[in-house]
């Protein structure tokens, strides 16, 4: 194999991966909206003529009941090792659409930055796979190792039916080694391989109290407030360390190791560059935790949406019947998604107010998941962004979710290397999301470099 020629194709055909990548993003395949099914379709489309580009032998969209799985292989030989490389081609809701600097499907390219909605989660770090295989396919009429390809549209909703494909199709899907490219690099000077992602547990609250929005001088007093009522229900499940109130909740939770916690403290986190770029005076969080612990390591409850009464210009005097909030709360090993909503849904119920009626819908969930780092496999992931960034990577964990990868530690029983070559400011799934295009062409070669290392380490690997 002579990686030099696949490394000068990636330079030579730089221009023609990213007018792909814009093609594909022009595809606005938001998963939770039913009206964007045929857009979701049409990106498990692109994708599979991307991975037939990249010289795969077998492409397949496979359908479920909820969107589908692309799944392709190439296989040059069963004693190789295997690559399953996992993806998604879904994306997030465009929305506050007007604070997006160019439109969100509309993908710009300003100061060597892609903007577009799934620039950075995660249409361009898939990318990065299809065309280092390309460039292998193209220049080598091979690839190193055997690769396979799961990339689904579900992720960003809970990746519902990809568990059980997954658990049906072991067998097609067995491999030496899982790569995902869906996280964040520490920092744009510190490249860095992901261990640990957190899970989650996400609930809608609704409280209902009359059978109508009343007159709130007739009515407000003795017609409680379902506002006020979800309000003071919210606020009484953090205490004042920010600690989870809900009963049982830090039962299962998995301490730091002292050495953990060292190894946090030892990379260049700047806490006054993370206020500044978020633009708050100070930070908040659990007592006793640093921040990158509370992110990557510790659970958490959140807010994520609220709406109740009236919300419009001017001022109305209403007394609502309906409060309503989303609420997530992130996971660490070893809490289970299922468990803690039993407990939220306890918890409410003890806590509510006779004057209300309180419900709560489960919405979707994952397992936390973290990997020990003594696989060799890590190594050979590090020497290849090593070669890729010029820079030695840094192990960290993160605090987002990908439901799927607990799934595959425990069902493939191989390890998963979490190659991401996101940045922390890359606005995933908030307004004017960007993906640095120097990431991209070096995520690229790390990609590439990472199959010609595992070529080469096969024995130490397998
Ligand atoms: N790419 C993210 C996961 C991620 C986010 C990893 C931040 C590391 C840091 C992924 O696309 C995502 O957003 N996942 C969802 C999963 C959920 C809907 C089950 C998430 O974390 O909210
Ligand atoms: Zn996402």
């Amino acid at each position: 194999m002579r990686i030099n020629d696949v490394i000068e194709y990636i330079d030579r055909n730089s221009e023609e991966f990213l007018a792909q990548l814009i093609e594909f993003l022009r595809i606005p395949s938001v998963s939770t909206d039913p009206k964007r099914k045929e857009d979701v379709t049409r990106a498990a489309e692109f994708t599979a003529d991307q991975l037939r580009l990249a010289g795969m032998t077998r492409v397949e969209i496979v359908a479920t009941p909820g969107h589908p799985i692309v799944y392709g292989e190439r296989v040059e030989d069963p004693s190789l090792p295997t690559v399953l490389v996992y993806g998604h081609y879904d994306v997030q809701p465009e929305d506050p659409v007007e604070l997006w600097e160019s439109p969100p499907f509309e993908p710009t390219v300003r100061n060597g930055e892609l903007f577009a909605r799934g620039a950075a989660d995660d249409k361009g770090q898939v990318m990065i796979h299809f065309k280092s295989a390309q460039a292998y396919v193209q220049t080598q009429g091979r690839l190193p190792v055997n690769m396979k390809f799961l990339i689904e549209g579900e992720e960003e909703i809970g990746s519902d039916h990809l568990d059980r494909f997954v658990k049906e199709n072991a067998e097609l899907l067995s491999c030496d080694a899982v790569v995902i490219s869906d996280t964040t690099m520490f920092s744009r000077d510190v490249p860095s391989l992901c261990y640990g992602l957190r899970g989650l547990a996400y609930v809608q609250l609704e409280v209902r109290g009359p059978n109508r929005d009343l007159h709130s001088g007739s009515f407000g007093g003795p017609v409680d407030n379902p506002a006020q009522v979800l309000a003071r229900m919210l606020t009484s499940m953090k205490d004042q360390d920010d600690r989870i109130t809900i009963p049982g909740f830090y039962d299962k939770v998995r301490e730091l190791t002292t050495r953990e916690r060292e190894e946090f403290a030892r990379l260049p986190f700047d806490a006054e560059a993370f206020k500044k770029d978020l633009g708050v005076q100070a930070l908040a969080g659990e007592k006793g935790y640093t921040t990158l612990e509370q992110v990557w390591a510790r659970p958490t409850l959140e807010v994520n949406g609220m709406i109740s009464g009236f919300v419009g210009e001017g001022a109305k005097t209403v007394l609502p019947a309906l409060a309503m909030a989303k609420v997530s709360m992130r996971l660490v090993p070893d809490q289970n998604p299922k468990e803690i909503e039993d407990l939220f849904v306890d918890y409410v119920r003890r806590i509510a107010p006779q004057t209300v009626e309180v419900a709560v819908t489960p919405m979707h969930g994952g397992r936390p998941w973290v990997a020990s780092l003594d696989h060799p496999i890590l190594q050979a992931a590090a020497d290849a962004v090593e070669k890729g960034f010029g820079k030695r990577p840094v192990f960290q964990r993160e605090g987002g979710s990908i439901p799927v990868v607990s799934t595959f530690t425990e069902l493939l029983k191989v390890p998963t290397v979490m190659m991401g070559i996101g940045l922390p400011d890359e606005n995933a799934h908030a307004p004017n999301e960007k993906l640095d295009l120097g990431h991209f062409y070096k995520g690229i070669k790390s990609s590439a470099y990472f199959l010609d290392i595992l070529a080469k380490k096969r024995d130490e690997v397998e």
